[in-house]
């Protein structure tokens, strides 16, 4: 049985993890591959991202110049819903990181990648977490379904239960796309965060297909992580998903 977050807020399973994110040690260089990551991925999205997005970018005060201060971006992000983007040292097991989730704290690293990997990292980084994820926590809805995730997968103990809820992450929080009048719009971060993949996306590259959301299909399509799905999931709102978690937890009983 995975912990759970007490009512004082207190971490039991993620405590080994929590770090201090160690602003005044990031070299100029490093605040330069920030830099570089998000001009190049802003002119792309500001067309193909969806506007709760880029509403998020700017709410938690995201900037170009210079790598996120972790309490900054949660100060802004705290009053908003409640979440909070918290140092991790790393990859977490799954009980540590759907108790954070469940408690509204985001795991988030606080690395960066270096110029040899300016497209792709295979463990997430600073970048992937923040400019990918952090932005979607300011909506509400948003906010509600990823607490409810969490809280879900912690009460969970069955490894096939948890496999196909873990795809519903990917499909959502990860590759999630939307439709927004009329077009189809990106939110998950392996999208936001990574040129490659948002274009393939865009661009149907190799007969990639977007249907419409549904529950069933996601939770039966097993994901093989070192590639892009050839299939996609539109959802048409962000209360689709939250609801889609309840219509999931029903079903598990
Ligand atoms: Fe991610």
């Amino acid at each position: 049985m995975a912990a759970t977050a007490t009512s004082a807020g207190k971490l039991a399973a993620a405590q080994p993890y929590l770090i201090d994110q160690d602003w005044a040690a990031y070299t100029p260089e490093q605040h330069a591959i920030w830099s570089e990551l998000v001009s190049r991925r802003l002119p792309q999205l500001e067309q193909h991202a969806c506007a709760e997005y880029l509403d998020g970018f700017h709410q938690i005060g995201l900037q170009a110049d210079r790598l996120p201060d972790l309490k900054a971006v949660s100060a802004r992000l705290q009053p908003r819903t409640g979440w909070n983007s918290t140092a991790v040292s790393g990859f977490l097991p799954a009980g540590a990181f759907f108790e954070m989730l469940a408690a509204r704290k985001f795991p988030t690293t606080t690395w960066i990648r270096g110029r040899d990997a300016m497209e792709y990292t295979p463990e997430p980084d600073i970048f992937h977490d923040v400019f990918g994820h952090v932005p979607m926590h300011a909506h509400p809805v948003f906010a509600d379904f990823l607490e409810h995730y969490g809280k879900l997968c912690a009460a969970l103990t069955g490894q096939a239960e948890l496999e196909r809820l873990g795809r519903l992450f990917w499909f959502t929080v990860e590759f999630g796309v939307i439709r927004e009048r009329g077009a189809v719009k990106v939110y998950g971060s392996g999208l936001i965060s990574s040129h490659g993949e948002c274009t393939q996306v865009i661009e149907r590259h190799g007969g990639l297909e977007i249907r419409d959301f549904d529950l069933d299909q996601v939770l039966d399509t097993a994901v093989d992580v070192s590639k892009m799905q050839p299939v996609l999931y539109a959802i048409e709102s962000f209360e689709q998903i939250y609801e889609a978690t309840q219509q999931a937890e029903a079903r598990l009983g």
